[in-house]
């Protein structure tokens, strides 16, 4: 807890870039936000007072509301195999995020400084720059992180940019049928103001790596020695006589330190470490590396960089970290955080990282776009590994107005244009932005390309691929490759780094025997769909069908048709060492894509996520700690035990356990003892169903009816398949390898709501710092889980009271999610209705000390309240 205080600590310093002549002020507060066309809005002295004031991250779209016919679409999805157009709803989240949008601000320049640049972290989308109302320059792609010289537009004295006030304007524009998910609209992440002198180091110029451990220690989180290579790139303006300074600070204090004089612009030093503290997910460890450049004596620019002394390497045996094979247990992530949109917040972020690592999972991909840069602090300071994805397409489009319009587009026309294709930049600027984070172990670049059975997919495997290297030459590239055999028959499969594959378990075989590195990567797994709380009778495998309510069974037994079930992967990633880990598709349930009720309305969001929407764990969340974490107990027991009206029926009851036994009562009456089976790969690969896609590429390898002990359920999952329902209480004692009784747990039959219980995830928040009354963070939050529960704390599985949320004193109401994908209820009103028992509350801080009270209240019900404290 501790360090991760200072952490933040430190992130909130680097952010403000305290030195001598060079400064960083993040431009938060203070913006005028305007949606639709506003002509004249560039102008300096443009009337925005009607505007409303917005702090960001900001995204124009999350309060909605929702509404069917935005971005209706009239599509097939191919990649889904789809072959007829039917009319899709809530592909892109039904919220209002297309059209175009206005923010306005003014920036203060002090005296002193010589050169002016703003940084967007990403803006949603296509953003058209204007200083002082002449255009600055644009980007076309929303997630891209860029920099602007805004120097020319600026006035000067003297070779110094004269002190003032000037103004900023930021016109968006994002077209409908640009994604498959919802992207969100707006100034989404932070801008950046950056000043310095004509001498300085480049924006995102330096490049620090490890080059080197010596003499690891046993339990890998030490080593004898360790070198960091440092490259810096510099503006320099005329031939002065520069060195550049390199101090490197371990726990508050100097490690090592080097220096050198400059020629031409650029400088590559080694630093030498003894007994370095080494990064890994489990220590995620920091150093900062203060870099100084002194010109002609005097100090002129001095920047600060987080980094964590780690190496990565790939092939052999599998991917290694420090030396130690590490395999991917891994998930993807879509950039939307639920209720709060697409507008990053670092709480929010940082409590999915803590979710994430509770259930065993040591890494993210950013599936299918450039990271946000506090994204990646939280990564290094959390300790999560990340594969960094750019796009889900290059040449070939997906959706009719997505990244394929840009990607080989040149633009000519823009103050920043430098003649390169979109492509290049936007790749150049994945790479050189975020190269420094230790988290960051490979390149994604691409995700299920439909180019990949091509030439034109070869050779950009081959440009992309060899521009990264280019610019960090110690991590290796993968791409989500989804046509299993296409990509072998074009070598886009045998050109990659590290190939990975979305699904396809059937062709892994294949790809290992054609891989470069020998290794086959599980970029995509899964795929399983559900809802919290729902269950579905008969408790059966489901590839693809879909029911008449817009949700899905939670017995985790249904998967798209393209897809498989946990179980499936799983056998690949224990039996075959060379398959590297896996990244499922989704941690997180993620706005948009609501497969398979693509044609259904009201789904707007999707039903992949290990959580749902609200951040709350779905069964499966316990599915994936067993196998990830196998060394923590857990003992999680399946479905609900409220069946009114079910008394009779068989309804099955499914335990996920660490433990390797377990016995079932209902009502006192044992049901039998269930073990774990084990399973070769080969009884696996003999279990063969073929499933013919309309591609023609696809098939799996599992008999759904395989008997007890020979299906591959049963390696992860206790199941009683044949119990029938009787109201009262179930219970699963488990038992150890030695056949003791080590742990049990209990399900009750609940009665009425009668009351609400509420749990904060922190209870405890820290108010938003300002400077001359700007927030110089994103503001902190707490989520608070309300439960719906009966007279003896029961909770009410199928609960759906409307409940009204009020918060007083020193933080606010942010907004509310209950997880269910087919609600219309606006995230930003403070009342909803509980899906399946419950609904999470987001409190917000305020600049503000002192004590904050949420109280919830619903018709009928014994409300709760919980005070938050603010520090
Ligand atoms: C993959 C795709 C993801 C998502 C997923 C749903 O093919 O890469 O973006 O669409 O399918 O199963």
């Amino acid at each position: 807890m501790r360090k991760l205080f200072l952490m933040a600590t430190v992130a909130v310093f680097i952010a403000m870039n305290v030195s001598a002549q060079s400064t960083e002020q993040l431009l938060l507060g203070g913006w005028k936000f305007q949606k639709g066309a506003q002509s004249g809005a560039e102008t300096p002295n443009f009337n925005d007072s009607k505007w409303q004031s917005v702090t960001i991250p900001h995204d124009w779209a999350i309060s909605g509301p929702f509404d069917k016919e935005i971005d209706k679409q009239v599509v097939a999805i191919e990649q889904n195999g789809e072959l007829e157009a039917t009319e899709k709803t809530g592909r892109t989240g039904s919220l209002p995020w297309i059209g175009e949008g206005w923010y306005r601000r003014s920036i203060e320049i002090p005296d002193g400084y010589s050169h002016a640049e703003l940084i967007f972290d990403g803006a949603m989308a296509e953003p058209k720059v204007y200083v002082e109302g002449k255009f600055a320059g644009y980007w076309a792609y929303g997630y891209t992180t860029f920099a602007l010289d805004i120097t020319p537009y600026l006035p000067k004295n003297g070779g110094k940019i004269t002190p003032g006030k000037y103004s900023v304007a930021v016109h968006l524009k994002n077209r409908d049928e640009s994604h498959r998910w919802y992207p969100g609209a707006g100034l989404y992440r932070p801008v950046r103001l950056s000043l310095s002198q004509d001498v300085a180091v480049k924006t995102f110029g330096i490049f620090a790596r490890t080059t080197g451990i010596e003499g690891i220690n046993s339990d890998g989180t030490s080593a004898q020695s360790a070198r960091i290579t440092v490259t810096t790139a510099l503006r320099i303006s005329n031939s002065q006589k520069i060195k550049v300074l390199h101090t490197l600070i371990g726990n508050g204090s100097e490690v090592a330190h080097t220096e050198k004089d400059l020629s031409g612009d650029e400088t590559t030093q080694i630093i030498t470490i003894n007994n370095p503290k080494l990064w890994s997910p489990e220590h995620p460890v920091l150093y900062v590396l203060e870099t100084s450049i002194i010109c002609d004596g005097k100090i002129v620019d001095s920047q600060k960089t987080n980094i964590g002394i780690r190496t990565v390497e790939y092939g052999g045996e599998g991917f290694k970290l420090n030396g130690k094979l590490t395999k991917f247990r891994g998930v993807c992530l879509h950039h939307d955080l639920g209720p709060l949109g697409s507008a990053f917040n670092k709480a929010a972020f940082r409590r999915q990282v803590r979710l994430l690592k509770k259930i065993g999972c040591n890494a993210i991909r950013t599936s299918h776009n450039n990271p946000a840069p506090w994204q990646m602090d939280i990564c290094d300071e959390m300790g999560i590994l990340v594969m960094a994805e750019s796009c889900d397409m290059w040449v070939s489009p997906k959706c009719k107005n997505g990244y394929a319009i840009f990607f080989e587009q040149i633009d000519n026309q823009s103050p920043n244009a430098d003649g390169r294709p979109w492509w290049q930049r936007d790749f150049e600027n994945l790479v050189v932005v975020n190269r420094n984070h230790p988290s960051i172990v490979m390149w994604s670049i691409g995700n299920e390309i439909p180019d990949q059975g091509s030439t034109v997919g070869l050779k950009y495997t081959r440009l992309i691929q060899n521009l990264i290297h280019s610019l960090d030459n110690t991590r290796l590239c993968t791409q989500g490759l989804d046509r299993g055999e296409q990509c072998l028959a074009s070598g886009v499969f045998q050109n990659t780094d590290v190939p990975g594959y979305n699904y396809r378990l059937h062709v892994y075989d294949k790809g290992h025997e054609h891989s470069p590195s020998g290794l086959v990567l599980g970029t995509e797994t899964a795929s399983t769909i559900s809802s919290r709380g729902v269950y579905k009778f008969p408790a059966e495998e489901n590839h693809g069908d879909a029911y008449d309510d817009g949700q899905i069974s939670s017995y985790d037994l249904e998967s798209c048709i393209w897809s498989n079930l946990p179980d499936d992967d799983w056998i690949w990633q224990d039996k075959a060492p060379w398959v590297t880990g896996e990244f499922v598709w989704t941690g997180f349930d993620y706005l948009g894509e609501p497969t398979p009720y693509d044609d259904y309305w009201p789904s707007r969001s999707s039903y992949f996520g290990i959580f749902d929407l609200a951040g709350l764990p779905k069964d499966r969340a316990y599915l994936y700690r067993t196998h990830w974490a196998p060394e923590k107990e857990t003992l999680h027991i399946l479905p609900h035990w409220t069946w009114t009206g079910r008394e009779g029926q068989v309804t099955p009851i499914f335990c996920y356990t660490s433990y390797p036994e377990a016995e079932l009562f209902i009502n006192g009456k044992s049901q039998g003892r269930k073990r774990h089976i084990d399973m070769t790969l080969d009884d696996y690969r003999n279990n063969r169903i073929d499933v013919k896609m309309p591609w023609g590429d696809m098939s799996k390898f599992a008999d759904p009816n395989a008997p007890e002990g020979k299906n591959r359920l049963d390696r992860y999952r206790l199941r009683w398949m044949n119990v029938k329902y009787e109201s009262g209480e179930i219970k699963v004692v488990a038992y150890d390898k030695n056949g003791n009784k080590a742990e049990e747990k209990i399900i009750k039959t609940a009665g009425k709501p009668h009351h609400l219980v509420l749990e904060a995830d922190r209870n405890t928040l820290t108010a938003t710092p300002l400077v001359s009354g700007m927030p110089q963070d994103s503001p902190d939050l707490s989520f608070v889980t309300v439960s719906v529960v009966d007279k003896d704390g029961n909770l009410c599985p199928d609960a759906a009271n409307q409940l009204t949320f009020s918060v007083s004193g020193s933080a606010k109401f942010n907004s509310a999610c209950n997880g269910d994908a087919t609600s219309t209820e606006v995230f930003t009103k403070p009342t909803m209705k509980a899906f399946h028992g419950k609904v999470v509350v987001v409190v917000e801080a305020t600049s503000q000390k002192g004590n904050a009270v949420l109280k919830v209240s619903g018709k009928g019900l014994q409300g709760a309240s919980v005070e938050i404290k603010v520090e």
